[in-house]
């Protein structure tokens, strides 16, 4: 599955970077794409629509591509000097400091643009579903509801730790699971609070781990202190945090609506439940 991936995307991506592509800017394209990360989400689309029967692979993949990109697109920004002025990323250095920021803005701006381009290439065949997954992916990435929002509220005086999390974070795993079942012609509706839940759990689990790195470095690099955001850890203690993200997963398995795959989903949900949750808190309190 993750091969498939990898090719679907260095398809798509080499497709933005044909002539007249500017060179630096296509570079910067594929230096934000690979290698990945965890591509945690892309794979959750495609475990929900292999769940609801995989009645489309091709569209399947371009969900999958599609929420990757966005991902990839957030994080680029990100790391810009006007939100986290973060110098590295996935270890080594982020795209603004690799390249340069107006490429990174561009580079951001083009990989958003490709992600709803791939769900077009690919809906040729199912033109019914293209509608729903942007309307999907727009709302998971834009205002009021998406990534955009909740990096906006960043510039608000008092944020609501939750909705902050769901805004940022939780949305684009909602995009995933949603995306994955239209692909397969199901009802997206009941595969919300499944991504919600497993997004939620992963900002407070990533929140928790800035703090574990922090800590085992002995130095002040938690950049969500430094700038000032709201963090689960910050907010509620490391051990308030543990049982925070404990309770947020014990109802994701539960919320799996019935499905021709629900043995499999259950199985990859349990595991990466498992992989989000720490053995133990490090220390008692924060
Ligand atoms: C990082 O997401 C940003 C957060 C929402 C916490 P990931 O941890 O999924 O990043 P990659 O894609 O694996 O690098
Ligand atoms: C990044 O959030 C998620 C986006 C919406 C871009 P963070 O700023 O908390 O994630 P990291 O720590 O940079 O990966
Ligand atoms: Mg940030
Ligand atoms: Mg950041």
């Amino acid at each position: 599955m993750k091969e498939h991936l990898e090719s679907a995307l260095g398809k798509a991506l080499k497709n933005a970077r044909r002539s007249p592509a500017p060179p630096k800017l296509a570079a910067a394209m594929d230096y934000a794409i690979f290698p990945g990360g965890a591509r945690v989400r892309p794979q959750l689309a495609l475990a929900v629509a292999n769940a609801c029967g995989l009645d489309s692979p091709e569209l399947a993949m371009a969900s999958a591509v599609s929420v990757e990109f966005m991902h990839c697109a957030s994080l680029v920004h990100d790391d810009l000097p006007a939100f986290d002025n973060a110098d590295t990323r996935r270890g080594k250095p982020s795209v603004h400091k690799a390249f340069d920021e107006p490429l990174a803005v561009l580079c951001g701006d083009a990989l958003i643009v490709l992600a709803f381009e791939s769900l077009a290439t690919a809906s040729i065949n199912s033109a019914e579903r293209l509608g729903p997954m942007i309307g999907v992916l727009a709302r998971s990435s834009g205002m009021p509801t998406g990534i955009c929002s909740g990096q906006g509220w960043e510039s608000e005086k008092t944020i609501d730790l939750r909705a902050y999390h769901k805004l940022k974070t939780a949305s684009l795993f909602v995009a995933a699971t949603q995306m994955g079942a239209i692909s397969a012609g199901e009802d997206p509706e009941p595969w919300t609070e499944l991504g919600t839940r497993i997004g939620e759990a992963f900002q407070v689990a990533d929140d928790l781990k800035d703090f574990a790195e922090t800590k085992a470095s002995g130095k002040s690099n938690n950049r969500d202190a430094e700038n000032d955001r709201p963090n689960a850890v910050l907010k509620l203690g490391e051990k308030g945090a543990i049982n925070r993200l404990q309770d947020i997963l014990s109802g994701a398995i539960a919320s799996i609506p019935s499905c021709p795959g629900e043995v499999d989903l259950i199985k990859i949900v349990r595991k990466q439940a498992e992989r989000l949750t720490p053995v133990q808190p490090l220390q008692k309190t924060l």
